[in-house]
């Protein structure tokens, strides 16, 4: 592995009133080019890692510990500083797409300024590069750039935010549960496209999923997340078939077997379990 461009050393998240921990010394670290999963149960903090790395925690809850980005501790900015590195340095691309456009202005408006606050590019040097992103996300891209958020379905408003996060080149990509909105097709199609501008650009991307297929299909290593606290690490390939922690085993026997293969792992169970 190179250089790390994001380590978390021993990252603390509580409910500061109730003294609740939310996530407990956490370590994790994703260098340039590494496409690195963190999955495990809804509710069990995956999230909140996300949200702690910009400083978008929500009001009662605080981090302690260190996020080293290119060597500077994040947890140690202003929110000024934070805004600064958001989008262009570190994209983040929510599963809640609601809030990613502003909803009574073109999506193309929206867009080009975006570009254009990053990047020295002229009005339409920004739409061009609006417009590729847009249909490399498999969308109309000239219909969609003329629209209003309203009058686009969920999935392609959500399609439409990813293309606005991958027309800033980030360093980082952090991608929460991106494709649930997604019909599978667009889903593969969006993830395509991530793990190509990732090769291309050697974008590091830390992409956080429910789906086990996914992390394993898309992703160079995976964290395993349990109530707050990482539980096992490795390969996608150590995880699916040698896994040592007894919740990995559970997580992995709630797959059933990808198409085409044995399921490989001990089921503890036979019912897809939600997470
Ligand atoms: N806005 C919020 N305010 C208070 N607690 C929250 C908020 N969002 C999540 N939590 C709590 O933080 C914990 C971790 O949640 P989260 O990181 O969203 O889980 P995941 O993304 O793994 O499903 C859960 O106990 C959840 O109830
Ligand atoms: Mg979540």
């Amino acid at each position: 592995m190179s250089e790390p461009l994001l380590t978390i050393e021993d990252l603390i998240v509580e409910k500061h009133k109730e003294s609740k921990v939310i996530i407990s010394r956490l370590n994790l670290q994703v260098a340039s080019g590494e496409m690195i999963g963190l999955i495990g149960e809804s509710g069990c903090g995956k999230s909140m890692t996300a949200r702690a790395i910009l400083n978008l925690l929500p009001g009662q809850m605080n981090a302690k510990g260190k996020i080293l980005y290119k060597n500077r501790n994040l947890l140690g900015l202003s929110r000024q500083e934070h805004r600064k590195l958001l989008g262009k340095e570190i994209g983040i691309i929510f599963q809640d797409y609601r809030g990613s456009f502003t909803p009574f202005i073109r999506i193309g408006k929206q867009m080009v300024e975006t570009i254009q606050v990053h990047n020295p590019l002229s009005k339409n040097e920004a739409k061009a590069v609006a417009l590729e992103v847009l249909a490399e996300m498999g969308l109309e891209a000239e219909r969609v750039y003329s629209n209003y958020p309203f009058q686009l379905s969920g999935g392609q408003v959500q399609r439409a935010a990813i293309a606005m996060s991958l027309a800033l080149k980030p360093s980082l990509l952090i991608c929460d549960e991106v494709t649930t909105a997604l019909d599978v097709m667009s889903g593969e199609k969006v993830l395509d496209y991530i793990e190509k501008m990732s090769k291309e650009t050697g974008c590091a991307v830390l992409m956080i999923t429910h789906d086990l297929t996914q992390a394993y299909k898309r992703t160079d290593r995976i964290y395993v997340m349990e109530q707050g606290e990482i539980v096992e690490t490795g390969t996608p390939e150590v995880i699916r078939c040698h896994h040592q922690h007894p919740y990995t085993k559970k997580l992995c026997g709630c797959l059933l077997a990808l198409p085409g293969e044995e399921r490989r792992s001990e089921p503890t169970n036979e019912k897809v379990m939600s997470i």
